[in-house]
């Protein structure tokens, strides 16, 4: 009878713990907060190639493409950082994984990747080894964070294209790979966002220019729209077109990369231009919120997200903790600490999923886990948790380390690199020519594998 009683109270605990998830009992207290992080964080490492025999560097199990590994990166570091700083194991295996996607040229355009690689991954890489630089995680001795960074910088803004819609960078990199031809808000805050940190950082004024000069484009093509509410970001458009038909498609990432834009701008120039811009974002950004619960409105009301999507608001996330830490008025602080309060506990009940029992799910207003699962519901439960503790970023002024070097990236000898650089550059018309070249060197080396 007895045993029978602790079977039954054992099994109603199990149930207990199942229907709660991981309890975040507190959003200011930091262990509470790395305790429900670490349960995360090793969920997200399950999906971990690099460890794995047989599997590359850096990389996370399929359907998750390149780009979701720069952003589970840039998570990764930010756990590291504030939760597990004196992990070497968990250091050396987010310095490996960011450092051997590198690719030769040290501009985060690995050759593996020709197939895949747009502008935005490239920057969502870019962001994360940024977050190197600003939160000092130890350099590789050959090639800085800070230099990579400005590599991955220069070559982004090398592609920018005034043949089309009078600016802006596409959406892809290569000629050869499906939306070369449309351009969009993703890509292009990618650069304005990247320029920002750098201006803050290294507290030069020709970054603050070039995000200047995305802002100003992004507006004047009408990607961006000056509402009522403030102001309103659409996916892009088609070259064909020359940008006049906008895909009206609002992504919660896209919010936060502009808006941290922004607020890295704000704490650099002073510029109240900037704080009512970055206030403005933060305002429209309430669209992505549902009872004070982060929620992908585009798509996740009708269960439409796709792999890519059910990750955005790690990168949403990470950005509302940035721009907390980088403003300092208080409307903008007090309505980012409300959403991110209520949001990193719906998030972290609803890692109650999986066979482990702490897999985290994607529909935050369920009780509980609601059956999905993958690498972005870890990243951005994992994400949004750690936002709650983000801190100032450093810059060189108070006491980043990384070495800048001004002109890194331009001037790579690499097939792919060269291939890239010459692509934006000269003129366009070549690029047809250059595409069968690259084509016929890329299968020239498969059939060359194989033979
Ligand atoms: C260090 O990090 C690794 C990888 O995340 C983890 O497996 C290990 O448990 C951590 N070590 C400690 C002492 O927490
Ligand atoms: C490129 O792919 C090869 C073959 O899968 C792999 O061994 C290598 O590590 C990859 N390199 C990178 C940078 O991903
Ligand atoms: C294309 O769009 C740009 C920016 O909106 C505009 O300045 C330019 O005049 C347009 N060009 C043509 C040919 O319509
Ligand atoms: C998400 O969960 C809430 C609460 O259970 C529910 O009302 C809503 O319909 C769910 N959304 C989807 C797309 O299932
Ligand atoms: C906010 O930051 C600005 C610029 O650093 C500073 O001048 C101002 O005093 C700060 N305001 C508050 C309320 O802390
Ligand atoms: C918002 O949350 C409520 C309560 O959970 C739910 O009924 C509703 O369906 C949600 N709305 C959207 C658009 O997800
Ligand atoms: C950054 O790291 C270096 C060692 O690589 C150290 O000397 C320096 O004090 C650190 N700076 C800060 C602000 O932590
Ligand atoms: C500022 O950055 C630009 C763009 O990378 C560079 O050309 C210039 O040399 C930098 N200025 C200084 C003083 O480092």
């Amino acid at each position: 009878m007895l045993n029978i009683i602790v079977v039954v109270g054992y099994l109603l605990l199990q149930l207990v713990t199942v229907v709660n998830g991981l309890q975040l009992t507190s959003t200011t207290d930091k262990d509470s907060i790395c305790n429900v992080a670490k349960y995360i964080a090793n969920g997200e490492l399950n999906y971990y190639e690099g460890l794995k025999y047989g599997g590359v560097v850096g990389m996370f199990a399929p359907p998750n493409y390149w780009w979701n590994a720069g952003e589970a990166f840039g998570g990764l570091l930010d756990y590291f950082t504030f939760c597990e700083p004196t992990n070497d194991t968990l250091k050396e295996l987010i310095f490996d994984g960011m450092y051997h996607q590198a690719g030769a040229g040290y501009n985060y355009i690995p050759s593996n990747q020709s197939m895949t690689e747009g502008n935005d991954d490239q920057g969502v890489w870019g962001m994360a080894i940024m977050q190197a630089v600003e939160r000092n995680f130890t350099d590789p001795p050959e090639h800085s964070w800070l230099s990579m960074t400005q590599a991955v910088y220069n070559t982004m803004n090398s592609r920018w294209d005034t043949s089309y819609c009078d600016g802006g960078l596409r959406w892809q990199i290569f000629t050869w790979n499906s939306g070369y031809d449309y351009k969009n808000s993703i890509a292009n805050g990618c650069l304005f966002h990247l320029a920002a940190r750098l201006a803050r950082y290294l507290g030069n004024d020709t970054y603050v220019e070039t995000a200047e000069k995305v802002w100003d484009w992004m507006y004047g093509v009408g990607f961006m729209v000056h509402t009522q509410q403030g102001f309103v970001l659409y996916d892009g458009a088609d070259i064909s077109t020359n940008c006049t038909d906008i895909t009206k498609y609002q992504w919660s990432y896209t919010y936060g990369i502009m808006m941290a834009g922004c607020a890295y701008l704000y704490d650099f120039t002073n510029d109240d231009i900037w704080l009512e811009r970055t206030q403005e974002l933060v305002d429209t950004s309430n669209f992505f919120f549902n009872n004070s619960i982060m929620t992908e409105m585009q798509c996740a009301p009708s269960n439409k997200c796709n792999n890519d999507q059910r990750s955005f608001r790690s990168l949403f996330a990470r950005c509302l903790g940035l721009t907390n830490v980088l403003v300092n008025s208080t409307d903008i602080t007090s309505q980012i600490e409300h959403w991110l309060d209520v949001s990193s506990v719906a998030a972290a009940q609803s890692c109650s999923g999986g066979s482990d029992g702490v897999t985290c799910g994607f529909n935050w207003s369920v009780q509980g886990w609601d059956g999905v699962y993958g690498l972005g519901e870890q990243q951005s439960a994992l994400e949004t948790v750690l936002s709650l503790l983000t801190e100032m970023p450093l810059s060189a002024k108070t006491g980043g380390v990384s070495q800048s070097e001004v002109n890194a990236g331009l001037n790579t000898q690499d097939t792919i690199n060269r291939n890239v650089i010459s692509i934006s550059t000269k003129d366009k018309a070549g690029a047809g020519v250059l595409t069968a070249v690259v084509l016929a060197i890329i299968l020239a080396g498969g059939v060359w594998m194989i033979l």
